[in-house]
């Protein structure tokens, strides 16, 4: 069976905490969707390690770390990636397998997602400029350069085709996007042939092997559900399906091999990036969310826009990937707030609505909020649900009524050791 872990809100809810913690009940951690467009936070033993591409799972001993074929892959990043995993013992070689089939960004491809999003202007996503978008374009257009062509004698022609044509697309965009092809080029050809080092493979026929010897397999999701490509905030979303669905295309698992869906979910909201958010805070609260939570991309650095937890989008995000169980982060960071709130209901062009609606722009939908008291003590010792605070566990039952399904694991702060099972 495979587990899947997946972000239910717009990515950053913690799923590199909590793929690190679940490491050790899985022999097989494998990422099915997106690229260096993510950045997955593990802190224990007082370091802190922020992952793009590799899987969560890479600090334990004993799992194997898949990229599997839905994943888009940067060489450069790549390299860097592994460059900083360079003092601890790990032996990427058996530890770390690459999907021959998942597609690789070539430098054109960011330049023309920077070229894009400078010709949007003021309606840019907001993208982390990764070349995301337009590596999946070429992969839906048939166009994709894939990690086994690397494996091919002419790859280096296959790799100049494409880019000639990437660079007459970029004369097409009104805007001028300075670059030194060269530079980029050189640096790209440094990270192929580190990746070329590590083991490619056929990810689903080895999935499917290690499922029917028995194997234990965790999926492990990038960015969150209302940045899906179908499902999120269109077209303030990523360019993959970040939801179930795309655990099946981004690893080759029939749906009736998935066992628990694990949805992840801050106590509040955050977004990085420009789009719709209902519950967006601009007063004080919003800002001392932003402060205590330290919410600066993992991958940007740019500050994470805060707000209350939306019960509305969380539900919908529970039902679209029949999520069976929830985790809940950065509880610890809501402590001290006298009055939290959450919405419950949106008012949707003069319609009070539970659903999760077509459009979401402010000048669509205004949020009813209901009240719940706030907990004054420090939380971040907890580490059973008796150690917390009665107003934090009537927030969870809220929660838990409201979407029908249980919190199973409550993170009160950033280490490994900050987790609660409940
Ligand atoms: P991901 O992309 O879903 O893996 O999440 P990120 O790593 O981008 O962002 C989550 C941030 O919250 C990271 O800085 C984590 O170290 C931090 N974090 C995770 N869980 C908790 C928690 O329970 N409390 C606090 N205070 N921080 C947390
Ligand atoms: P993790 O896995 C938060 C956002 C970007 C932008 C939009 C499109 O760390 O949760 P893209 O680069 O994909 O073209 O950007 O999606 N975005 C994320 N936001 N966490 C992420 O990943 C994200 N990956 C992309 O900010 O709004
Ligand atoms: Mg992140």
């Amino acid at each position: 069976m495979v587990d899947l872990l997946l972000g239910l809100q717009w990515g950053d809810e913690g799923k590199g905490k909590i793929v690190d913690v679940l490491t050790k009940n899985y022999d097989i951690i494998a990422r099915f969707q997106g690229g260096p467009n993510a950045g997955h936070t593990l802190i224990f033993d007082g370091n802190k390690h922020v992952l793009h591409t590799i899987p969560s799972g890479i600090f334990h001993k004993n799992a194997i770390n898949i990229v599997g074929n839905g994943v888009v892959i940067d060489p450069v990043i790549f390299k860097k990636e592994l460059d900083n995993l360079a003092n601890y013992d790990i032996d990427f070689s058996s530890k770390l397998l690459i999907s021959r089939k998942a597609h690789v960004i070539l430098p054109t491809h960011r330049l023309l997602d920077a070229a894009s999003e400078t010709a949007k202007g003021k309606a840019k996503i907001g993208s982390t400029l990764k070349g995301i978008g337009p590596t999946y374009m070429d992969k839906t257009g048939r166009n994709g350069f894939r990690i086994g062509d690397f494996e091919l004698d002419n790859w280096k022609e296959k790799y100049d085709a494409l880019t000639k044509k990437h660079l007459k697309m970029l004369s097409f965009f009104d805007v001028k996007i300075d670059y030194d092809l060269k530079e980029l080029e050189e640096e790209f050809f440094i990270g192929v042939k580190r990746l070329k080092e590590l083991t490619f493979i056929d990810s689903e026929e080895y999935l499917n092997q290690a499922m029917k010897n028995g194997k234990t397999i965790l999926a492990e999701g990038a960015q969150g559900s209302l940045l899906d490509i179908d499902f999120g905030t269109y077209p303030f979303v990523t360019s993959s399906t970040t939801t179930a669905a795309g655990a099946c295309t981004g690893l080759g698992i029939a749906p009736n091999k998935i066992g628990k869906v694990v949805g992840i979910f801050k106590a509040y909201v955050t977004r990085v990036g420009a789009g719709p958010f209902p519950t967006e805070l601009f007063d004080e609260c919003g800002k001392k969310m932003g402060e205590i939570g330290k919410e600066f991309g993992a991958t940007t650095g740019r500050s994470r826009r805060c707000g209350w937890l939306d019960l509305v989008a969380l539900k919908y995000a529970v039902e679209i990937n029949g999520v069976t169980e929830l985790s809940m982060m950065k509880g610890d960071v809501l402590t001290g707030f006298k009055t939290l709130k959450i919405a419950t209901t949106y008012n949707y062009k003069g319609n009070e609505i539970t659903h999760f609606p077509y459009n979401i722009e402010p000048q669509n939908v205004t949020v009813n909020y209901k009240n719940i008291k706030g907990w004054k003590s420090d939380i971040t010792t907890a580490r059973t649900i008796d150690d917390i605070p009665q107003n934090l566990k009537d927030y969870i039952k809220i929660i838990e009524n409201f979407v029908g399904v249980p919190v199973r694991i409550i993170s009160v702060g950033p280490d490994r050791k900050e987790t609660i099972f409940v």
